[in-house]
C-alpha cells in the first residue's frame, strides 16, 4: 500500500468544490433507467450513452471523478479509443464498482447483504492495471418493522471494512457506502438514529480492519424523513440533522464526504447538499461533497431518449447539473438557478 498515493488520490476527489459522478448502474439498474424512456436495452445502447457522458466538454470544470462498471471499464468510444483514456485524458479520476450486488440475507427477512467478497483481491488487482484509482461497495440498509437488525447492520459492515482493507493493499480509495434507504413512512428521527448506528458500527469495522481513514471517502445518504412519512421537514432542518449525524459518528481524520442522491430529484439533492456547505462553512473537519448518480444524469437521459440528435442537449444538461452541484458545495446554488 502506497499511503501517500492514498491519501492524494482521496484528497483529489474532493478538491477544488468538484464532486464524484456515479456512472456505475448494473445491468439491471441501467435497463430500469432506460425502461422509462423506452430506451432499447443493448450493449451498444449504454456503450453510447456512456460515451455521451464522458465527452461532454468541459465535464471536468466540475467532475473529479467518474465511477464506472465492469462492462464500462472495458468500453471504448466508437472511434476505439479506450473510455479509461478518454476519462483520464480529460483531467478525471476513473473508479469502479466492485461489489456484486445486495442479495436476500438469509435469516433476515426484509434485510440485504452485500455479495462481492470472494475473489476481490484478484479483480482489484485488474482494475488498477486497467487504470482505475477508486472503488466503490454500496451495502443498503432499510428501515421498516423491527428493522434494520444487528445482525444485518454488523454483516454489511464488516463487508465494507473488509472491502476497504482490500481496496487500499491495491492501491485504490475504497468509497464506503452504507446506503439507509428513504422509501418509507419513517420519520427524520428513524433515519437520524439509524444512520448514527450504521455510520459508528462502520467505522468500528474499519478500524478493527486497519483501514487507513485519510485515504477513504464515506458515501452516506443525507438524513430524510421516509419518502411517505407526513412530516416532511425543511432543506435546512434535513441540513442540520445530517451535519448533527455525521459529527457524532464520523472521524475527522476522513478526508471527505461524498453524498448519495438516493432517488431525491435533482434539485433537493443540489438544495440540501448547499444548505450544509453555507450553513457549517469553515466548521467541519471534512470536504462535503457530492457523488451523485440520479441527480445528475436524470435529465441528461431523459432528452437523450436514445437519439444521436439529443446528445449535445443531453450532454449541456449533464454540465448543467455538474456546475449546479460544485455550486452547491460553495453554499452558492439557488433553485432560481435552475
Ligand atoms: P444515486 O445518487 O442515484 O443514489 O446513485 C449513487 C450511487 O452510486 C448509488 O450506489
Amino acid at each position: 500500500m502506497n499511503k501517500i498515493e492514498l491519501i492524494k488520490t482521496a484528497k483529489a476527489l474532493v478538491a477544488n468544490d468538484k464532486g464524484i459522478l456515479a456512472m456505475d448502474e448494473s445491468t439491471p439498474t441501467i435497463k430500469k433507467r432506460f425502461d422509462q424512456y423506452k430506451i432499447s436495452q443493448t450493449e451498444e445502447s449504454r456503450r453510447s450513452y456512456r460515451e455521451l457522458i464522458i465527452t461532454t466538454p468541459k465535464l471536468s470544470n466540475y467532475i473529479s471523478g467518474v465511477i464506472l462498471f465492469d462492462e464500462t471499464i472495458r468500453q471504448n468510444k466508437k472511434d476505439g479509443t479506450s473510455f479509461v483514456k478518454v476519462i483520464t485524458d480529460a483531467g478525471i479520476i476513473p473508479g469502479i464498482k466492485v461489489d456484486k450486488g445486495a442479495k436476500a440475507m438469509a435469516g433476515h427477512p426484509g434485510e440485504k447483504i452485500t455479495e462481492g467478497l470472494d475473489g476481490l483481491r484478484d479483480r482489484l488487482s485488474e482494475y488498477a492495471q486497467m487504470g482505475a484509482r477508486f472503488a466503490k461497495w454500496r451495502a443498503v440498509i432499510t428501515i421498516g418493522n423491527g428493522i434494520p437488525s444487528i445482525g444485518c447492520i454488523e454483516a454489511n459492515a464488516h463487508a465494507l471494512a473488509r472491502y476497504a482493507a482490500l481496496c487500499q493493499e491495491a492501491g485504490l480509495v475504497p468509497i464506503v457506502e452504507p446506503e439507509i434507504f428513504m422509501n418509507g413512512n419513517h420519520s427524520l428521527e428513524d433515519c437520524f438514529s439509524v444512520t448514527e448506528e450504521v455510520l459508528r458500527t462502520v467505522f468500528q469495522n474499519l478500524y478493527n480492519q486497519d483501514v487507513m481513514l485519510e485515504g477513504m471517502l464515506l458515501k452516506p445518504n443525507m438524513v430524510l424523513p421516509g419518502t411517505t412519512c407526513n412530516i416532511q421537514e425543511t432543506i435546512d432542518e434535513v441540513a442540520d440533522a445530517t451535519i448533527e449525524c455525521l459529527r457524532h459518528a464520523v472521524p475527522a481524520a476522513v478526508p471527505g464526504i461524498v453524498f448519495l442522491s438516493g432517488g431525491q430529484s435533482s434539485e433537493l439533492a443540489s438544495s440540501r447538499l448547499n444548505a450544509m456547505n453555507k450553513r457549517f462553512k469553515g466548521q467541519l473537519p471534512w470536504e462535503l461533497s457530492f457523488s451523485y448518480g440520479r441527480a445528475i444524469q436524470q435529465p441528461a437521459l431523459k432528452i437523450w431518449k436514445g437519439e444521436e440528435s439529443n446528445i449535445q442537449k443531453a450532454q449541456q444538461s449533464l454540465l448543467l447539473r455538474s456546475k449546479l452541484n460544485r455550486d452547491a458545495r460553495r453554499g452558492e446554488y439557488n433553485v432560481s438557478m435552475e
